[in-house]
């Protein structure tokens, strides 16, 4: 099925029960897949292209030393400035393969079958592609939107449970943005992922992404539970996932949002919330940690006066029961209490699980 998406939305998106190779590029075409997907690519009745590569990229190798191979291979081929790269995989492979598309001759077009809960839900929407410098996670990328995205629940039959968990909370901060608590609610019970939950994240982050392609205004709603949630991620040192990270966030932003003056979130919203992440809690750093990481926050601005030198403010995302959420620019400090808040609720949960 073919999503509906606005009039002259860059990206075709397709949501199937299988793979069908008819959705494949008509013209020349190469692969980049992730090597664990090939049996199962195969398996589907997929051809595979001369000069396909089959590759491993772990996100410690999300790095642009990693795509130059690639680019080199195409080259090698070679292939010309009609090429169309199909990226076959989860988050960190789209990203990459999109950077690579967007460098290959100053641009070839692109497809992506993404392969994870949360590269369906999120990550292969929206023409972000990327790559992690030393200083921070995607420090270096480029738009450019991929022309088809093709997701096929078949593929997650082998995605790890972990995975499958992470990438649930991309969907559950959907619904928040959205002010959807009652979808929110139906996310965080126990049970398997319902494909209508990505159809229904996919069409919204379109409609979002084609008002506000380059992240100006409306865009940024996208990262609810961001904010402390890179926080977290990086002082785990990555132990934990991003979509766990954004999860974590969650809570602590409808603390923050409360702690803002927003109506309060019914508490068993919250403890449903706490209780499916309680297991994260060994993996949350103090808050000593996170607050240098929040300082220098991609999104962080320097502010002048009053806040004194060197003072920063980011624009956080803050939910709101049955509303859509708002966007407040706070200084990173602000978020103390609430991380305070969360490591409490999720220790709470521990002990009663
Ligand atoms: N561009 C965006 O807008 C955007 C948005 C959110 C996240 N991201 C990026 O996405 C990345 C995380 O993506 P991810 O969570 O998909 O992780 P990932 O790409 O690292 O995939 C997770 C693991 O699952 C394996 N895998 C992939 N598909 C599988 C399958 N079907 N069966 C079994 N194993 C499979 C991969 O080899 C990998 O080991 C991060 O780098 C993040 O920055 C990008």
């Amino acid at each position: 099925m073919r999503l509906a998406t606005p009039t002259g939305f860059a990206t075709e998106v397709f949501v199937l029960e299988k793979p069908d190779r008819d959705l494949l590029p008509e013209g020349p075409w190469t692969l980049l897949g992730d090597q664990c997907l090939r049996a199962s690519w195969l398996a589907a009745g997929m051809p595979e292209p001369e000069h396909a590569l089959w590759v491993s990229v772990p996100e410690e190798e999300k790095r642009l030393g990693t795509l130059v191979p690639w680019l080199e291979h195409w080259a090698k081929a070679p292939f010309h400035r009609d090429l169309t790269v199909v990226a076959l995989g989860g988050g960190v492979l789209s990203d990459m393969a999109g950077l690579a598309a967007a460098l290959y001759l100053r641009g070839v077009t692109w497809q992506v079958w993404p392969t994870t809960l949360l590269a369906m839900a999120d990550a292969s929407l929206g023409g972000k592609t990327g790559a992690d410098l030393a200083s921070g996670k995607n420090l270096v990328g480029a738009f450019h939107a991929p022309k088809r995205l093709v997701a096929c629940p078949a593929f997650l039959d082998s995605l790890p449970a972990r995975h499958l968990e992470n990438g649930r909370w991309e969907l559950i901060k959907t619904a928040l943005i959205q002010g959807e608590q009652a979808w929110a609610k139906e996310m965080l019970q126990p049970g398997p992922v319902q494909f209508a939950w990505v159809e229904k994240a996919l069409a919204y982050k379109a409609g979002v992404v084609h008002r506000d392609p380059r992240e100006a205004g409306e865009r940024r709603l996208l990262n609810l539970g961001h904010t402390l949630g890179h926080a977290l991620e990086a002082a785990s040192e990555y132990r934990l996932l991003h979509g766990e990270a954004v999860g974590l966030g969650l809570l602590a932003a409808c603390f923050l949002s409360e702690a803002q003056g927003a109506k309060p979130f019914p508490p068993a919203f919250l403890k449903a919330l706490a209780r499916r992440l309680a297991p994260l809690a060994p993996l949350v750093a103090p808050w000593s940690s996170c607050l240098p990481l929040l300082s220098r926050d991609k999104k962080a601005k320097q502010v002048s006066g009053a806040a004194g030198a060197g003072a920063c403010e980011i624009i956080c995302i803050l939910p709101r029961p049955g509303e859509p959420a708002v966007q407040r620019p706070l200084a990173p400090q602000q978020w103390e209490a609430s991380h305070a808040r969360l490591l409490t609720m999720l220790h709470q949960e521990t002990a009663r699980a």
